[in-house]
Order: structure tokens, then sequence, then C-alpha cells
């Protein structure tokens, strides 16, 4: 296939730390839909047929397993979990904690999410008439980290699964450096040595809870319960814990920031909304908010489309397999950018515009859009993302105008473990009197 040679690489290389979403849509534009980059060993290929990434994340799912430097630089963080595991276990584990998202349990969880948005409304920004400048990217970090912790360790938030909660958003941060570290694990390098003292300090915090809810007896219908009535080692439940907090916060906290961020730049989108909600008879339900709210429900998705948090999605083959047609070895590397593909020119109308409308009117090519991946491995909280998204926008919007700033400029997207606003999204937040 073709591709961007080593001298090409060497001089974009700055490029690519330094914006690798710029620098995969100018591979996929200058080379194709098939670009190999030039790397030692097997090869590594942006792949953005629809026909291929069905093939490597479904058809042949199998054989694409997640043994990658992405999901490697996450498991050293998060164990073998959910997310990054490319154990043969996997599947059991997912089907152990599918309850805790079957629809039933979401349904139980729309208060909570309710209260944990308007928690942080009130520390925030407060009941004061006056308009407010607030970083709305942190309100929804600390929303969304919230929300996490009571899925997966219930209701009342002990100071333990606080310090979890925080702890391991902060290891979050370091993913992407160890994504980044050629160094292996044994130097110790400064990176190595806080990887080891972080590690430590979650698996502290996880044995603490674990060890708690097995001595009360009885384990709820949590994440952590359903972990621990599945017979699970304490050392899997941790990396299953460590898991859902770093899969389950930064992704809705950016979706939301983003989504935030276009409402204020499309009052009428946003009006849009507010008149959705106010005309709902009860609260915001979790479930079904495609057929409840159609108008928030393509907002979300546009700006997902617009601003996908998994900007990434990697996998190697475990056999030789078939590429654009050509059979490609074992060990190879397969890498999907939903990021790409939300933006090719070729096949969404319009891409760069912000127009929810495309996913109310049938238009929208559907293998071209993945924010939640595909397959077997597709996000097993997507449908808790699109519901707390729809509660905590329609909280905020119900309450507040949402404006830009008067001196404004568009934060440009930082790809890290999510693609997340750089320094922060202020915007102004006016309470809306009622009448
Ligand atoms: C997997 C995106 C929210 C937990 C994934 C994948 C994507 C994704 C693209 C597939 C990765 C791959 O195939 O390599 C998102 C986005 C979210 C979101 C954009 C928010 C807007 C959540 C939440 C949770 C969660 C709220 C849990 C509370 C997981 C887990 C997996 C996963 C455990 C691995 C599933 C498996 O391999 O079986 N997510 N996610 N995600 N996500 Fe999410």
């Amino acid at each position: 296939a073709p591709g961007p040679s080593t001298r090409e690489m060497m001089t974009g290389f700055r490029s690519i730390r330094a914006d690798p979403l710029d620098f995969l849509c100018r591979a996929r534009e200058q080379y194709g839909d098939l670009v190999a980059f030039p790397v030692p060993g097997p090869p590594a290929l942006l792949v953005s047929d629809p026909t291929d990434v069905r093939r490597v994340l479904q058809t042949s799912a199998r054989n694409w397993s997640k043994d990658t430097v992405q999901y490697r630089a996450l498991a050293r963080v998060t164990g073998p979990g959910l997310l990054a595991s490319a154990e043969p276990n996997w599947l059991e584990h997912r089907r152990l904690v599918a309850p805790a998202f079957h629809h039933q349990r979401l349904h139980s969880l729309a208060a909570k999410v309710a209260n944990a948005g308007d928690r942080a409304l009130d520390v925030h920004v407060g009941w004061s008439s006056r308009t407010h400048t607030v970083d709305v990217a942190e309100v929804c970090l600390r929303i969304a980290l919230d929300v996490v912790g009571d899925a997966i360790l219930s209701t009342d938030l002990s100071e333990q699964a606080h310090r979890l909660l925080e702890a391991t958003s902060a290891a979050a941060r370091l993913v992407v450096r160890l994504g980044q570290s050629i160094l292996p694990e044994r130097i110790p390098s400064a990176l190595n040595r806080r990887l080891t003292t972080t590690r430590r300090k979650l698996d502290v915090l996880c044995f603490e809870l674990i060890e708690a809810r097995r001595a009360a007896g009885s384990h709820g219908d949590d994440l952590l319960g359903l972990l621990i009535e599945g017979g699970l080692s304490d050392q899997e439940i941790r990396d299953e814990l460590v898991t859902m907090v770093i899969a389950g916060h930064e992704t809705v906290a950016a979706a939301l920031s983003w989504t935030l961020m276009l409402l204020a730049e499309h009052p009428s989108a946003q009006d849009g909304v507010r008149s959705e909600v106010a005309l709902l008879p009860g609260s915001v339900p979790m479930m079904q908010t495609r057929s409840v709210l159609p108008w928030t429900r393509a907002v979300i998705d546009e700006a997902l489309r617009l601003y996908p948090p998994a900007w990434v999605i990697s996998r190697r083959s475990r056999a030789a397999d078939l590429i654009g047609g050509r059979e490609v070895p074992a060990g190879t590397t397969a890498i999907i950018s939903p990021w790409v593909l939300h933006r090719r020119a070729d096949a969404w109308n319009d891409p760069e515009r912000f127009r929810p409308q495309r996913f109310r009117d049938g238009s929208v090519p559907r293998a071209n859009y993945l924010p939640f991946g595909a397959g077997p491995r597709l996000c097993i909280g997507r449908d808790f993302a699109l519901g707390e998204m729809a509660i905590i926008l329609s909280r905020i919007v119900s309450r507040f105008r949402v404006e830009l700033p008067a001196e404004w400029s568009r934060p440009s997207p930082q790809a890290d473990v999510a693609v997340h606003p750089s320094g922060g999204m202020p915007l102004c937040l006016t309470p809306i009197r009622s009448p």
C-alpha cells in the first residue's frame, strides 16, 4: 500500500506527536484508504475503507487482537481489564459486567446522573442571576467522574471511593505518556517510577474497597457487587474497576464539552434542545433517548461525529488476513480512526459543518460513523454514555443559556486518552429566569 517514506515520517514525526489528528487526516487524504507507515517488522496500516474496517472490527474480529502499542500502554495502568484485554477470557468478563449496563439498571441510574449534574452546577456556577464564565470541560469532568463512581461503586460514595476516582483520573494522564515512551518497564525512568507508585496506590485503594464490601456481606447491584459475586479475584476486580473509571469519564466529559461548545455556537440548535426537554412530562430518562428526545439525540450524535472522543482504535492480526484485497501477515497493525472516518469529504455532506439534522433525515453513511467502535468489542458503556449526556445537557440548557465568551477562539482538539479541548472550554452560562 502507498504511504509516507521514512524520511517523510521523520519530518512529519513532530507533527504526529503534536497533532496526530491532523497527521492521520492528511495521511488519508494524500495516500487514500490504505496507508502503510514505514515501520520495521510487520506492516502498520491506517485502514479507512469501510469494508476493511468492518473486517478488522467485525467479520474477522477473532483474528484481530488488542495486542497493540495503544492497548499495551493502557494495560500498564488498568491491567488486562475489559478495554485493554487481548486475552481470550475477555468475553467471560464482558458477560459478567453486562448486567451493570442493562436497560433496567441504567433506568435506575437516571436520578443519580441528574443529581451529579445539579451538584456540580451548584458548586461551579451557583444560583446568582449573573452570567458566569465557566470552564465547562472541568465541570463536565467532575460530573462524569461522579456518575461513573455512582454506577460502579454505588450510591453513598465513601471517602475511599472518592480517593480511588481521583487517583484513577490522574493515572489516565499517564497512559498517553506511556504510549509515547520507548523505554521498557524495567528501566527506572521517572515515568516508570511514577507508574509503579500510581499502580501501588490504585491497588491499595481498590483492595480496601473490595475487602470492605466483602466484609459487609451484601454485595449490592453495582459493578463492584457483580464482580465480587462473579467470583473474580481481587486483582481482576481491581483491573475492571480502574478500567471502567478510565473508559467512562474522560470520554463522556470530552463529548459533553464539545457538545456544549457547538450549542453555544448554534443558538437555534440549543433552543431546540431546551424546548424539547421542556415538553417532556417527567425527567429525562437514561434510555430510548432517540425516541424521547429526537433532536437532543441528533445533537449528541452530530457532536460525537465532529469530536469523537475515541479518536483511534487499533488491532494486531494474530494470523495472516486480507486487507484491501491483499494478504497481510500475522502481526500487522491496523489503525482505524473514527476522527478520520467522520470527516471524510467523500462520505459526508459538508463534513466540517455542525448539522444535527443529518441524523434525522437518514443521510448518515453508517459505515463511516464509529464513535463507539463496532463488532464484539463495541463500547459496553454506549447506552450509558448517551443517556448520561442527554440528562446532563438537559439539566444545563434548561437552567442556563450557554454562550460564547466575547473573546472567543475555538479550543484546539487535543488527542490524549480522549480528544479534549486543549486549555479547557470557557463558556458563558446565564441563568434563565422562570416565567
Ligand atoms: C470500548 C468509546 C463511554 C466503557 C469503547 C470503544 C470505543 C468507546 C470506541 C471500542 C474500542 C475498541 O474497539 O478498540 C466511548 C465513547 C464514550 C464511551 C466515545 C463516551 C462518549 C464509556 C462509558 C463506559 C465505557 C461511560 C463505562 C462506564 C468501555 C469499555 C470498553 C469500551 C469497558 C471495552 C469493551 C470491550 O472490549 O468489551 N468505548 N466509550 N465507555 N468502553 Fe467506551
